[in-house]
């Protein structure tokens, strides 16, 4: 018999089946033997769900490695659920997951790998619509850059914030604490028992980091987006309502498919516009410039540092939250969440209102009328926790493609300074350094680290942030200026100067910084500069010998081959732009 693709061998036909031919058609609409082997072959399933009803992808970063995500299996059932209940059929499939507190050299390395395991899982499979399941810091960009580069309708779900860490009678924050506590036992102010018993008091529940980390910052991202339903951000985990969410989640999806709304409907230039004062707003993290420069790539729109500063420069920060305030993420959600946020921003004429929402309304629609049940929390506009909070852009000859700071995070006396530099050639170095009791370094120094950028280390980890050394800690300092051309985690704080742009393994003039060196910043100037005459700066470049590859062949040379530095993203020059998710020709 003539195979044809015309006809179907189905002859129950849904309520729920799609006006239009939906693209997963293409594999289950046919009486072909590729029909037969698309629908055989998924066992257990009974035949009028192949009947042109949307099928949506659960994308699932679950893991028992990625411990911040290692509850997304029950939250994906929930999503199933709901998508059952909208008529459709849910497909969960897994991607590479990517766990910050296990991998090494860092997770930032895999961040762009996994964007292309997703964005050719959904073009490759018979999807109309995905959801997003992720949680833990490089997962969301990871999933949200591979679906944007695909361009269906697209959920994003976020995990949820574990509960608070409880440790002693006080709220204790992940990493914030951690960082502190750390730097208290080489002080001699904690005993090693007392840290080693802070560790279960930390992590108390599944989910993401409580601070404003990199994982709520994301998924506060998410939701100023348009991304996610509103309090995306701030359900904690455990919490019924997180459930709750995910079922309607999987509902909205099915009619999502059935709106055509595509994620660059929702991606627009106001939206990323939105997000970056939302960032400023919550205090929310450095690695954010990143990932949010990464996504716009993918959608080809034209983003920069400058907006960064520009955008954000006018933006008190409202929340009250570790590392900038005091408070953690469930004490936010219990406050009223990001809405109460969102709300505030739009009364002070900082948020475009029109942007549209994947829940169909505009994001004004959805938080105009929110309420703020703690305003010690989420502060009111006229007594802000800090004013303008957003991500400092920082130029000059040592940095002439950017730096970031993010001036909530510093100390105000170091925003304008002049110090020796204290030059450490690599991560190695700063560990076998840094401990000198003859260290030549005061309170006024200024910590260099050089070659942990995105080909230097290679993956931009998260060591920007590197411990004074002991010798100042016992003598009362807190706080030091460093530069590096790592990231630091949005746990940590400090006045930090991070994504220095050319970084050093490519020969900026980060490379070049020696032992003594004067350097002067001035934030309200957003200058960095290193005190040496051009002559001298280009005799050292021209001196300048680039360092081994931790690593030949494999993945980390194609990394350190095609990323492309911190001010554009970090993503790999390849992976700009969107594809589509056109359907591919058949596989037998
Ligand atoms: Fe996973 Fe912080 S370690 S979110």
């Amino acid at each position: 018999m003539k195979e044809t693709s015309e006809r179907t061998v189905h002859p129950e036909k849904s309520a729920n089946r799609s006006s239009k031919k939906l693209r997963s058609s293409s594999w289950f609409d046919s009486s072909t033997k590729d029909g037969f082997i698309h629908r055989s072959w998924m066992r257990g399933y009974p035949e009028h769900v192949f009947d042109g009803r949307p099928v949506i992808g659960i994308c699932n970063t679950w893991s028992e490695l990625t411990p911040c995500n290692a509850h997304l299996r029950d939250i994906a059932e929930r999503v199933k659920n709901g998508v059952w209940e909208a008529g459709a059929f849910p497909l969960e499939f897994p991607v590479t997951s990517l766990s910050e507190t296990n991998m090494r050299p860092t997770s930032m390395l895999f961040r762009n790998l996994v964007s292309m395991d997703v964005e050719e899982s959904i073009r490759a499979n018979p999807l109309d619509g995905v959801v997003l399941l992720c949680g833990c810091d490089k997962t969301v960009p990871a999933l949200i850059m591979g679906a944007a580069s695909c361009d269906l309708p697209t959920i994003v779900l976020s995990g949820g914030p574990m509960l608070n860490g409880k440790f002693h009678g006080q709220d204790i924050g992940s990493g914030t604490d951690l960082w502190r506590f750390s730097e208290e036992v080489k002080a001699g102010r904690m005993s090693l028992p007392m840290f080693r018993e802070a560790e279960v008091c930390m992590s108390r529940s599944a989910g993401h980091c409580m601070t404003m980390g990199t994982a709520s910052s994301m998924a506060c991202m998410v939701e100023a987006l348009g991304l996610g339903l509103p309090q995306n951000a701030a359900i904690p985990a455990v919490d019924s309502r997180r459930f709750v969410l995910a079922h309607m989640v999987g509902r909205r999806i099915v009619e999502m498919v059935h709106e055509d709304m595509r994620m660059s409907k929702i991606l627009s230039r106001e939206a990323f516009e939105n997000a970056i004062r939302v960032n400023g707003a919550v205090g929310g993290s450095t690695n954010v410039v990143i990932h949010l420069l990464a996504i716009a790539g993918r959608v080809g729109l034209k983003l920069s540092l400058s907006d960064w500063d520009e955008l954000g420069r006018n933006v008190d920060t409202l929340l009250d939250l570790m590392p900038s305030g005091r408070f953690l993420m469930e004490d936010f959600y219990y406050a009223g969440g990001l809405p109460a946020i969102l709300r505030t921003l739009g009364e002070q004429g900082l948020l475009h209102r029109d942007a549209l929402t994947v829940n169909g309304k505009t994001v004004w629609e959805n938080s105009k009328d929110a309420p703020n049940w703690n305003s010690e929390v989420i502060r009111p506009s006229n007594n802000p926790l800090l004013r303008e909070g957003g991500i400092a852009v920082l130029r000059g000859n040592l940095a002439p493609g950017g730096a970031v700071l993010k001036p909530s995070a510093a100390s105000p006396h170091l925003l304008k300074h002049r110090g020796k530099a204290v030059v450490f050639e690599n991560i190695d170095h700063y560990q076998r350094r840094i401990d000198d009791p003859d260290l030549d370094a005061d309170q006024n120094s200024v910590l260099v680290l050089k070659n942990c950028g995105p080909c230097g280390y290679p993956g931009m980890a998260e060591v920007g942030n590197i411990g004074l050394p002991p010798k100042l800690l016992k003598q009362g300092v807190t706080d030091m200026v460093r530069i590096s051309d790592a990231r630091m985690s949005g746990t940590a704080y400090g006045t930090v100067i991070l994504h220095v742009v050319p970084e050093a393994a490519i020969g900026g003039a980060l490379a070049v910084v020696r032992d003594g060196d004067m350097i002067e910043l001035d934030v309200a100037k957003r200058k960095l500069h290193l005190d040496i005459s051009d002559q001298e700066l280009q005799a050292r470049l021209s001196q300048w010998q680039k360092p081994e590859p931790a690593m030949k062949g494999g993945y980390q040379s194609l990394y350190v081959e095609r990323v492309q530095q911190a001010d554009v993203g970090a993503d790999f020059d390849f992976l700009v732009g969107c594809r589509g998710a056109g359907v591919p020709q058949e596989s037998h």
